[in-house]
């Protein structure tokens, strides 16, 4: 098996590592919803965007495309009324596609169930119903702290339907941060699960959404869907409802679709910033389901017939946009997978593409790291044929791994659409058109029409091809976050006011990652330049992981930094000094981690926790993380003539080697 894989590698290095620049084939151009180059000039006004909003049903049509008047707190789309959930299920039943699936589920030990657009109308209007018996109103906040089951993008319909914004909580993250969630969206309901597979083992949620409820500082009122059946019972006690209970009484009733302001918000999704705090990212109904609608159609090229397949979790942004929202508002099947991709073999992914006929796969490029590792014999074993178009998202992707991607799982026959964006754009942002243009290995490609994104210095001039600098964007767009729950203030100064100019009312949104650009205006996205680690793809920040940390008895200062690792992209590494000066040992360490756990969850646990005596610091007090991230890395040091204890660094260096 190795000596198969080698060969491959060999040959497709020989063949394609020379090769910079790639084009769709032109079955694929032929049929592609978006193939035609002047859609870039198309989108030189604001109103093109009314292209996006098009994709919709309104129940009432709006007034202006876009109002600037009160920047950077744009509004689109305004005076317009919609309903999401109206959108991304009704108008299907109504337009023939009622015995379409909708939603097609599997759990990790192969069970399934498919939810056809009449099965998903019926179960909306049925759980809508529900919530509203439970006293949920417009506005109020329903927080959804639930794995990959079916119920979850029910959930959140139902929500939207009855105009309650949801709050989706991952359900990987611990119980604490559950409480600071609830508590910071002052969350009064709760719809959680009491379990589900990972890895062949039942896991119980809800032991962990108890734990939760615990710090939450108001009353709750819960609802908990049975995953498990026989395998776990547990007890609901007050407040708690069983989901199945809830929609069998319920059963049969409608729940007429609530008009929504374009304005009003869909949901919030909590996202990790340079503070410590969780940033409650605000996004409405008008725009942003025009923006992710539209942004499957032309970059997923999403046709309603398609089966596609996202293998994202839906607790982070790109399973609400590109699992829920965009794929069921334009009608299409939408696959969700509950488990691991390597349960019960690592071809689990590959079987799965075969026998659902899946046309689009979406992922991570830390998944593409391991099925590379994993090896090309298992892709090789199944038919990948129905595949059209593949895409991948959330950190940058090496030229290696996405040419691995292009020839083994799509025959090189498939455009591969590198995807840069983040939770507070809503959607995708930088990216090549899979039937327009070619593609480059390793650079997102130009922003997509009407997004003016740049690459500029620190003083906000653009940089000369080749150099890196860091992305902004300069005009605003439908998918934008609209505010920080609660906290305007913070909205502006996070992400506004780096390279802003208000006294020219020139505003510019600063996402915090570094770029570079080429000749062609493709961008390369470089990663974060803030203290936020991408873990897998998963959006970390080190502030919340050192507040753990120091959490722990026995600990006294924390560092931690991302250190670069094969397949996760980056690892967190720990630098800890201990109270009493001593040198740490097996217990504190392993207290670390499950303090990590606890705060956070499993997916911020530290790869290295080194004890040193001291920090590297400036004679300012500062921590010198980059010298930090080079020992991580095994790096040459940089300079470190301004530290107020050059010392440590060899130290500590030694003390990693030594780990
Ligand atoms: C990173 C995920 C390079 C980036 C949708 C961004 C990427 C952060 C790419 C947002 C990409 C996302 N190439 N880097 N194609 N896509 N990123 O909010 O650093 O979880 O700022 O949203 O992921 O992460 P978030």
């Amino acid at each position: 098996m190795a000596d198969d894989t080698e060969d491959g590698e060999v040959e497709l290095e020989a063949r394609l590592a020379e090769q910079d620049t790639f084009e769709p084939s032109d079955a694929f151009v032929e049929q592609a919803n978006v193939s035609d180059e002047g859609i870039y000039e198309e989108f030189e006004e604001p109103e093109a965007w009314e292209r996006a909003a098009n994709l919709l049903d309104w129940d009432e049509e709006y007034d202006q495309v876009l109002d600037d008047g009160d920047a950077p707190f744009y509004e689109w789309f305004t005076g317009g009324e919609l309903n999401a959930s109206y959108n991304c299920v009704d108008r299907h039943v109504e337009n023939g596609r009622k015995n379409q699936a909708a939603i097609r589920w599997e759990g990790e030990l192969g069970e399934t169930r498919t939810y056809t657009y009449l099965d998903l109308y019926n179960e909306v209007n049925e759980f809508a119903a529900a919530l509203r018996d439970m006293g949920v109103g417009e506005d109020d906040v329903v927080t959804l702290y639930m794995p990959m089951v079916p119920e979850l993008p029910i959930a959140m319909l139902a929500c939207a339907r009855i105009g309650a914004p949801h709050s989706v909580v991952f359900a990987g993250f611990s119980a604490d941060a559950l409480a600071t969630r609830m508590n910071a969206a002052e969350s009064e309901y709760l719809v959680t699960c009491d379990g589900y597979y990972r890895r062949g083992d039942a896991l119980n949620h809800k032991e962990k959404a108890d734990e939760g409820l615990r710090g939450v500082e108001h009353d709750v009122e819960t609802v908990v869907v049975d995953r498990l059946g026989d395998e776990l019972t547990v007890f609901l006690g007050d407040h708690a409802h069983d989901y199945d209970e809830l929609v069998d009484a319920h059963a049969g009733e409608r729940v007429e679709p609530v008009s929504r302001d374009a304005e009003d918000m869909l949901f919030l999704m909590y996202t990790s910033g340079t503070t410590g705090e969780p940033k409650g990212v605000k996004h409405t109904t008008g725009g942003y389901l025009s923006y992710v609608s539209w942004t499957s159609h032309a970059v997923l090229d999403i046709e309603p017939e398609d089966t596609y397949w996202c293998s994202a979790d839906i607790g982070w942004i790109t399973g609400h946009s590109y699992i829920v929202y965009g794929p069921l508002s334009l009608g299409t099947t939408t696959l969700m997978y509950e488990g691991t991709p390597d349960y019960p073999e690592r071809d689990r992914v590959w079987e799965m593409v075969d026998r659902y006929q899946v046309d689009q796969f979406y992922t991570a490029p830390t998944a593409i790291r391991a099925f590379m590792k994993w090896g090309s014999e298992y892709p090789a074993a199944h038919d990948l044929s129905s595949l059209r178009l593949l895409g991948t998202v959330g950190e940058p992707i090496n030229p290696r791994a996405w040419k691995w991607y292009y020839k083994h799982i799509g025959d090189e026959d498939c455009p591969v659409v590198d995807t840069w964006w983040q939770t507070e754009t809503g959607g995708m942002m930088v990216t090549t058109l899979p039937g327009v243009g070619e593609m480059k290995p390793g650079s997102a490609g130009p922003p997509l029409p009407g997004v003016s994104a740049e690459v500029v210095d620190v003083s906000g001039e653009p940089v000369g091809a080749g150099e890196a600098g860091y992305l902004v964007v300069t005009d605003p767009w439908p998918g934008m976050l609209r505010t920080l729950y609660d906290n305007d203030e913070r909205f502006v100064s996070e992400y506004w006011s780096e390279y802003s100019d208000p006294d020219t009312d020139r505003w510019v949104y600063f996402p915090e990652d570094g770029a570079k650009i080429d000749e062609d205006g493709y961008i390369t996205v470089l990663g974060r330049v803030d203290d936020v680690l991408n873990v897998s793809g998963h959006r970390l920040g080190t502030m919340e992981i050192e507040s753990a940390i120091v959490g722990v008895p026995g600990v006294a200062e924390a560092a931690v930094v991302g250190g670069h690792h094969d397949v996760k992209g980056e690892a967190v590494y720990a630098y800890v000094i201990t109270e009493d000066g001593s040198e740490g040992g097996e217990g504190l360490r392993a207290a670390i981690v499950e303090g990590v756990e606890e705060a956070i969850g499993p997916i911020a646990r530290p790869e290295a926790v080194v004890f040193t005596p001291e920090l590297p610091k400036t004679r300012s007090g500062k921590i010198m993380r980059r010298l930090l991230e080079d020992i991580a890395n095994g790096e040459a040091l940089g300079d470190t003539s301004t530290l107020r204890n050059p010392d440590i660094v060899d130290d500590i260096a030694s003390r990693v080697e030594g780990d």
